[in-house]
């Protein structure tokens, strides 16, 4: 399978040097994506779409719904702790808890806690990457409960507190200022800007 796309996308990227990728892309849907070897069709706008899903640092994108942290538990029971642990200490999974403050230290631990800057960017990878093996199968109440139970764990947010697309771009995490920016000059012409405050 993985060989086969393999071979339709060096087919698509051959048709594409050879300037005709437009006539074969723009032809209706339902028509194989790749002529030559008849394979692929494709794609719909609602694939296209899932595909390209993000929910952006500020929370642009967020879905309506809401969960909190004690509906949280009994998600991350039934669809997380089989890999993550009960209380997200890591099994065959990312440990997801803990850490904060070793990040200088010669053993730095990096978990959603410690490490990651938002946590909109928690919920956007638990809605599109977990779980691992069912990845997608989560409702947003159910990801919007489930992050607040991770970042109630890691102690980030109150045991009462819910979250939703207004509150979860608020939640302030540890490490939110810890990155830099890249300063080399050839990395989207940025300039060096004035240093953040340190990770604690
Ligand atoms: C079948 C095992 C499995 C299940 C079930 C699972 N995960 Fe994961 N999870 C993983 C693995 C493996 C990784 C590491 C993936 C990688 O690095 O590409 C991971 C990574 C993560 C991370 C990123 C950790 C980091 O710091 O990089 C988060 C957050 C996460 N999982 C949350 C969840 C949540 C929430 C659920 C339940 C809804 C869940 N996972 C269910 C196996 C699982």
């Amino acid at each position: 399978m993985w060989a086969r796309n393999g071979v339709g996308l060096a087919v698509l990227m051959a048709l594409a040097s050879a300037g005709s990728i437009n006539a074969s892309l723009g032809s209706a849907s339902g028509v194989a994506q790749s002529p030559r070897f008849g394979v692929g069709r494709a794609p719909t706008a609602d694939e296209i779409r899932d595909l390209g899903s993000a929910i952006a640092p500020d929370g642009t994108g967020l879905p309506a719904g809401s969960g909190n942290v004690s509906q949280g538990r009994a998600v991350f029971a039934a669809h997380c702790a089989r890999c993550h642990g009960r209380q997200g200490e890591g099994e065959i999974g990312a440990r997801l808890v803990g850490g904060q403050g070793s990040l200088r230290s010669p053993r730095p631990l990096k978990t959603v806690g410690s490490f990651w800057p938002y946590a909109t960017t928690l919920w956007d990878y638990v809605n599109r990457a977990m779980p691992f093996d069912k990845p997608g199968a989560l409702q947003p109440d159910e990801v919007y409960a489930v992050s607040a139970f991770i970042l109630n764990l890691n102690g980030i947010i109150g045991d009462d507190q819910v979250l939703n697309a207004v509150t979860l771009p608020k939640v302030q995490m540890p490490n939110r200022d810890g990155f830099v920016p890249d300063a080399r000059p050839d990395v989207n012409g940025l300039k060096p800007r004035p240093q953040p405050t340190p990770v604690r």
